[in-house]
């Protein structure tokens, strides 16, 4: 029987797939005083959570699911979502297919997994999922004779490394329904975080995620463009970008050139939605520039430090940053393994570091990278380093003697992330992303008007 928990207003709340989403929605429900039962087919993972260890890496989760650890119920059994909870939030991983289509096997299978004779609940779908899945699974259940089952589609909005953030304070809560009495119960879930609601038809619900991804991606290729021609013309892209996002309409945000976005979300849903609307027979061209030029914005790294170094064969390579970005042990299509590849394929020897993937950065890496702990080993003897991830602990690289430690102080900062004054005082041959050179020697001396500007 499915039951309200004994607190007023509290459910039983299933969520489905333990990952990244799934434990932040998790936490943030049971701290909302609702009973969760989180589900996953992943035994070490589920095994990890049951002993208190948290299997990702995610600012503030550990506290939050050990101070909620009594509302907290690990499963490797869907039925027991199923058998108590009113509403179930589907947070399993949607990988891109060879093809750019997203993989709904995992989907597939939760939903293989509701019984016939399951109590009425909504099925809220937090995974990402191409535009028509809610209704071709509403015509699946129905087929099922599930008619008890009704389907919510609930997208959701984190960033990974600031995940429970950004869902405690949301931008927005996007609900569509076909029956609004269901997009009001998964909405008043989350009402008392506030947020606007925005409450609309499935087919719409599912394009707001998407699109706004793609939007996103294409604001970061649009700046990684402009930086490119930056570098031809002269110009500095972290002044032209702060110049741009002081216009309210542009905004300041996802304006950091570098070296393309990475991630287990842009590049497969920005992917999804231009084969979805290939597949209904429009193409979307704007966003094949979007991934063709984040692509080429990762290989653009290994021209310049052949142009640099003459010949990247034999060289020795720092690559500083093995997560897609900062404050994440996600390696998901991050610009480091892309690096990785292209640079061990000319010869070089690559050398890996990052501060929080460690060791698990072996085995995403190709075969022969090898992978430090300490930032003072990885630049020691390098012809070449470069920053792929914005970790603060690459500030220091600006201490005493680390620039001396290389063969050759050739710093690739493919984040903009270090002053360049302060880099070539370091000692460092300074290269930026669609930044001008004027990082050299003589002019560390000089103070640039907009130095330490971002
Ligand atoms: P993840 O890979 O970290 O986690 C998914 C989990 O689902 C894994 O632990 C996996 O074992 C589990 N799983 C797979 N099949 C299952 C099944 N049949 N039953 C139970 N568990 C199962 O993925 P994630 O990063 O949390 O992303 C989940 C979804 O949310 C994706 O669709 C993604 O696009 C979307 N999303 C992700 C983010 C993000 O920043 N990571 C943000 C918004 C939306
Ligand atoms: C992104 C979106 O920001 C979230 O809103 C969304 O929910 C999520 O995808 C998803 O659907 O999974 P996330 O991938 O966690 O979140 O991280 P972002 O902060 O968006 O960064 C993505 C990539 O873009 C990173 O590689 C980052 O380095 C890069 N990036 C970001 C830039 O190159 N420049 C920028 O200005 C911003």
């Amino acid at each position: 029987m499915k039951i309200q928990s004994a607190q007023m207003g509290t459910e039983v709340v299933g969520v489905i797939g333990a990952g990244y989403v799934g434990l932040v929605t998790a936490a943030t429900l049971a701290s909302l005083g609702h009973e969760v039962i989180c589900v996953d087919v992943d035994r070490e993972k589920i095994e990890k959570l049951r002993s208190g260890d948290v299997p990702v890496v995610e600012l503030g989760l550990p506290e939050l699911l050990h101070q909620h650890r009594d509302r907290l119920t690990w499963s490797l059994d869907a039925a027991d979502v199923f058998e108590r909870a009113r509403i179930a939030f589907v947070t399993v991983d949607t990988p891109g297919l060879p093809s750019g289509d997203a993989d709904l096997s995992r989907v597939e299978a939760v939903i293989g997994r509701i019984p016939d004779d399951v109590p009425p609940m909504i099925l809220a779908m937090k995974s990402t999922v191409p535009v028509g899945t809610g209704a071709r699974i509403q015509r699946h259940l129905r087929r099922q004779g599930l008619d008890q089952v009704t389907y919510v589609s609930n997208p959701e909005f984190l960033r990974e490394g600031t995940a429970l953030r950004d869902v405690r304070h949301p931008d927005r809560v996007v609900v569509g329904a076909d029956d609004l009495r269901d997009a009001d119960e998964v909405a008043r879930l989350w009402a008392p975080l506030g947020g606007p609601l925005r409450c609309c038809d499935l087919a719409s619900a599912e394009m707001i995620k998407l699109a706004a991804n793609a939007f996103l991606a294409t604001k970061i290729s649009f700046v990684n463009e402009i930086a490119n021609v930056c570098e031809h013309v002269g110009a500095d892209v972290a002044v032209v970008a702060e110049g741009m996002g002081l216009d309210h309409r542009i905004g300041a945000d996802f304006l950091e050139a570098g070296l393309g976005y990475g991630g287990s979300c842009f590049p497969k849903d920005v992917a999804a939605l231009k084969q979805l609307a290939g597949n209904s027979g429009y193409h979307f061209q704007l966003l094949s520039a979007v991934i063709e030029v984040n692509e080429l914005q990762k290989r653009r790294v290994v021209s310049a430090l052949a142009a640099r170094l003459g010949t990247l064969a034999g060289a020795r390579v720092a690559l500083l940053g093995v997560s897609f970005k900062p404050w994440t042990d996600d390696t998901r299509e991050s610009p480091a393994l892309v690096l990785a590849e292209r640079l061990t394929a000319e010869g070089a020897t690559v050398v890996a570091h990052d501060p929080v993937v460690g060791a698990a950065a072996a085995k995403v890496l190709p075969a022969g990278v090898a992978v430090v702990r300490d930032l003072a080993e990885a630049v020691s003897g390098a012809d070449a380093a470069v920053i792929v991830t914005a970790w603060p602990e690459y500030g220091g690289l600006l201490e005493q003697g680390m620039s001396r430690a290389m063969a050759r102080p050739l710093l690739v900062d493919g984040r903009n992330m270090l002053d360049p004054y302060a880099a070539a005082r370091a000692g460092y041959e300074w290269v930026g992303i669609g930044r001008p050179e004027y990082a050299t020697a003589a002019a560390a001396h000089i103070a640039h008007p907009m130095a330490g500007a971002r």
